[in-house]
């Protein structure tokens, strides 16, 4: 047995990630067309207190500044993403030139800092009018993917390296379409696996596509996981529940890629929804090898139950346990007796609880089921914030999230799992989907009413483990009173 090593491989990237919807606000200018979360917070009591991206964290005039505040926390990498509607306003046809500028500016200033750049093409911003053709459930989505991530790979693989088609898939098929809970807001299972094919076809495309532009780009898929455990290990049925959400939350978004087909247990259990018919001949070959690298958000750990009498009120536990809030539909297709149980430990603000060991089993199962290079792509937490008096945020319970979790990403590198990169979840704060501004996950505090950033002490701790490379103890004193805001 080796020492677990304290510090990070010199190779290893720690950045930041946010996505465009989150951050740009600018919904309206330089050409942006509309996206499905446009509509979506337009529509009554979808959003907690009715808001909605309007405006954001202004990032869309204030790029400069907070790349600045990057290069000063010494970060390696920035993960952002494109909005597609920026770039492209109705999905198809006509590109917007202005759009394109404001990419190109960014990553020019990234790079001028030393900051590494790595995009996401879809992190749920779908020009609304490819929605109104029926988005992801379309199979003409297909074509018209790849062709707008072969006109950005054409407009900035000279300088960008590092890509990944699609954040969460898994949520963009299965809350979107089927919980109910995101943009567009369907509830229908048979939708959702139907979506959940077509973003995986379109990453393969895609992926095809733009590698004949830049072989050398590597190009990655970006899934959250859950982590579902029985919780009774020692019963069958609670087993196969656990199997049942692992194969619709994480196996159904990687072996595609790796070994071809879908898990087999996925179209038994949901033979009642569908029959899978939109899986077309040559679409598994089309899938398999065409991947470069996983990318994993993690957050927490999920226990499950086999439960024949699971009603109205244990389906509520269920979506307070996966972090999502209550839709009409559910986001686990099949899941008429499985039962999410609540979630043990510590619980941040959005009631996920806090499980770095999870994390590391997670990592070591994606090593082991893909043999892929692997990318923490979003790892955070939300607390309720307080600004003190002398205008610090002493965010120790993030810091210590943090902390957990970084430890649990060397467990994985010293157990031999192929981790590469962290971006911590998030820069600044910024709209949380359905929970509207409510919930804060980042390093940086975002006052929404005059738009000021603020670091928080977790953006010192953050940065000191960037200078370090190793995690820093949570109680050492790093933030200087007042702290930095601009
Ligand atoms: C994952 C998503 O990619 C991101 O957009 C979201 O804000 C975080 N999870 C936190 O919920």
């Amino acid at each position: 047995m080796t020492t677990k090593p304290s510090t990070f491989p010199a190779d290893f990237i720690f950045g930041t990630a946010t996505a465009s919807y989150q951050v740009e606000g600018g919904v309206h200018e330089g050409g942006r067309g509309p996206s499905i979360w446009d509509t979506f917070c337009a529509t009554p009591d979808k959003v907690v207190g009715g808001d909605n991206g309007d405006v954001a964290c202004d990032h869309f005039h204030r790029w400069e500044e907070d790349v600045d505040m990057m290069a000063e926390m010494g970060l390696q990498a920035y993960r952002f993403s494109i909005a597609w509607p920026r770039v492209q306003p109705g999905g198809t046809g006509e590109f917007n030139e202005e759009g394109i500028a404001f990419y190109r500016n960014l990553i020019a200033r990234l790079k001028s800092k030393g900051i590494t750049p790595l995009i996401t093409l879809y992190h749920w911003d779908l020009p609304q009018e490819l929605q109104d053709e029926g988005g992801w459930v379309n199979r003409d989505i297909v074509d018209r993917f790849t062709a707008y991530a072969v006109r950005m790979m054409e407009e900035f693989g000279g300088d960008v390296d590092m890509w990944a088609t699609f954040n969460e898939p898994w949520v963009a098929s299965f809350i979107g379409y089927g919980a109910g809970a995101h943009a567009p807001g369907h509830t229908d299972s048979a939708e959702a696996l139907t979506a959940a094919h077509h973003l995986n076809l379109s990453h393969a495309r895609a992926y095809r596509a733009m590698k004949h532009i830049q072989p050398d780009a590597q190009i990655g898929y970006v899934n959250n996981c859950h982590t579902p455990r029985p919780w009774d290990p020692s019963n069958p049925k609670d087993v196969a529940a656990s199997a049942h959400i692992d194969a619709l939350a994480n196996t159904m978004f990687h072996q595609p890629f790796i070994q071809g087909g879908y898990p087999e247990v996925l179209r038994p259990n949901t033979a009642h929804i569908t029959d899978w018919s939109f899986v077309h001949n040559g679409d598994e070959e089309e899938m398999k090898g065409a991947v470069d690298w996983f990318g994993v958000n993690y957050y927490a750990s999920h226990l499950v139950r086999h439960n024949p009498h699971k009603g109205k009120a244990t389906s509520e536990v269920a979506t307070l346990a996966d972090g999502h809030k209550a839709g009409a539909g559910t986001a686990w297709p099949g899941d008429e007796e499985i039962e999410f149980m609540p979630p043990l430990g510590q619980l941040t603000a959005m009631g996920w609880n806090v499980d770095p060991s999870a994390l590391t089993a997670h990592l070591l199962k994606i090593h082991r089921e893909t043999g892929k290079p692997i990318y923490v792509t979003e790892n955070g937490s939300a607390w309720d914030d307080v600004v003190d008096d002398d205008g610090r945020v002493r965010d120790v319970n993030r810091i210590s999230y943090f902390h957990g979790h970084l430890g649990a990403v060397l467990d994985a590198i010293h157990e031999g799992a192929d981790v590469r990169g962290y971006m911590a979840w998030s820069l600044m704060d910024n709209f949380e989907w359905a929970q509207g501004y409510a919930k804060r996950f980042g390093i940086v505090r975002v006052d929404y009413d005059t738009l000021e950033r603020r670091w928080k002490d977790s953006a010192y701790w953050y940065t000191e483990v960037l200078r370090r490379r190793a995690v820093v103890p949570v109680e050492e004193e790093l933030a200087p009173t007042p702290p930095r805001t601009f």
